[in-house]
């Protein structure tokens, strides 16, 4: 049976084959431990510092602003913890948005029920934050901003850099997870102006398991992981090498490659937007018109089942559902009810997003079942 064709591109990616070839070494050949003195260790810990080169070059950052983690849960975990464990003293507020991804929202859950106080900005229809209400929000007390680059669900891209002036202006750490947007748009913690930025690595065509956290020269950290002295003492353990391995070099193909992979993402999508509005009425579009992921294309059918278009499309397209079904109802994703979109709506909700393997026959293919389920 021929594979079904992958529209789900959010949720992970395939390996580059460049990103495959570049770990082979560090599988069959070079196995030291990065933090041994001889010749097996100094391999692979020259190997690491390169691969913190070439993320650094994706960010625009130094190599030692790097730390390597086991991927975009973690790095989001680090930040917020990290910086706010280490003010304690300055305040305990925290301002975030209502659409980030369970990864911040759950560590701010979890520090609200530690004494933490915890601010959940809205957003507009598009899924926009406002920086006003962010600006609002600031209390003498408020210690750091988290506010997601660009949504996963929708694809809208957050004004990051509007609210950096704010944080800047009133001497606020702005962190930023960026796992959907690093690979798929501009992504330069100088023009963005952040204090620490997530990346995942599994969303850019390298391996799951693999991410990295941006944390601004001079800012203080709370160790992450306790033990040996690896990743400057703020994440002990062996490091991930044949991974991280990976993960530089996916960042350095997203650099060389992003304008392309940016237009041929934006083309793929198009074209099936295009074929789903010319075959099927009533289809919504979630997210913001321009300030949105190339790739991402959230659709609403209105008066259908998500999770019903699923399993008969299942054979022909993997594509991700709007809503969470339990048992006997139908929950709406949080980012679209945070977005105001109606439950006959969302509850239509099919997250379709392309990658750079996405081919216009697949899109073409795509198309025809989706008008056969629909039509
Ligand atoms: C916006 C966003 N943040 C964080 C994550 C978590 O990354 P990881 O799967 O590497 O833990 C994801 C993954 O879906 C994501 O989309």
């Amino acid at each position: 049976m021929k594979k079904p064709i992958y529209l789900d591109y959010n949720a992970t990616t395939p390996h580059d084959p460049e990103v495959i070839y570049a770990m082979i070494p560090y599988l069959e050949t070079h196995f030291g431990n990065p933090s041994s003195s001889h010749h097996y260790g100094l391999v692979t810990k020259e190997a690491i510092e390169n691969a913190r080169i070439q993320v650094a070059s994706l960010l625009n950052c130094l190599p030692e602003e790097i730390i390597f983690t086991s991927g975009g849960t973690e790095s989001n975990n680090h930040a917020i913890k990290g910086i706010t464990y280490s003010n304690l003293s300055k305040g305990n507020h925290i301002i975030t948005s209502q659409i980030e991804h369970p990864s911040v929202l759950e560590v701010c859950k979890y520090l609200e029920n530690n004494g933490f106080e915890v601010t959940y900005i809205p957003v507009d229809e598009s899924g926009l934050v406002n920086p006003y209400h962010i600006e609002r929000a600031i209390t003498d007390k408020t210690i750091l901003i988290s506010i997601m680059h660009a949504n996963n669900e929708v694809g809208t891209i957050e004004p990051i850099e509007e609210i950096a002036e704010i944080a800047i202006r009133y001497g606020i750490f702005l962190h930023t997870d960026a796992a959907q947007s690093v690979g798929k748009i501009p992504v330069d913690v100088k023009t963005l102006k952040v204090d620490l930025l997530t990346v995942a690595g599994h969303k850019l065509y390298a391996p799951k398991g693999v991410g990295a956290l941006y944390a601004k020269k001079g800012i203080e950290l709370t160790k992450f992981i306790h033990g040996a002295g690896q990743e400057r003492g703020l994440r002990a353990g062996t490091e991930n090498v044949i991974e991280i391995v990976g993960l530089g070099k996916a960042c350095e193909i997203a650099k060389r490659d992003l304008e392309k992979n940016y237009l041929h993402m934006l083309n793929t999508r198009e074209l099936l937007y295009n074929g789903i509005k010319e075959r099927i009425k009533g289809v919504r579009l979630n997210g913001h018109l321009e300030k949105r992921l190339p790739n991402t294309l959230s659709l609403s059918f209105k008066g259908i089942s998500a999770h019903a278009f699923i399993s008969k499309i299942k054979d022909y397209l993997a594509v991700s559902v709007g809503s969470a079904c339990h048992s006997d109802h139908e929950r709406v994703s949080p980012v679209l009810q945070a977005m105001g979109v109606p439950f006959e709506w969302a509850k239509g909700t099919i997250r379709f997003s392309t990658g750079k393997m996405t081919t216009e026959e697949e899109i073409k293919y795509a198309i025809e079942k989706i008008s056969e389920v629909l039509g």
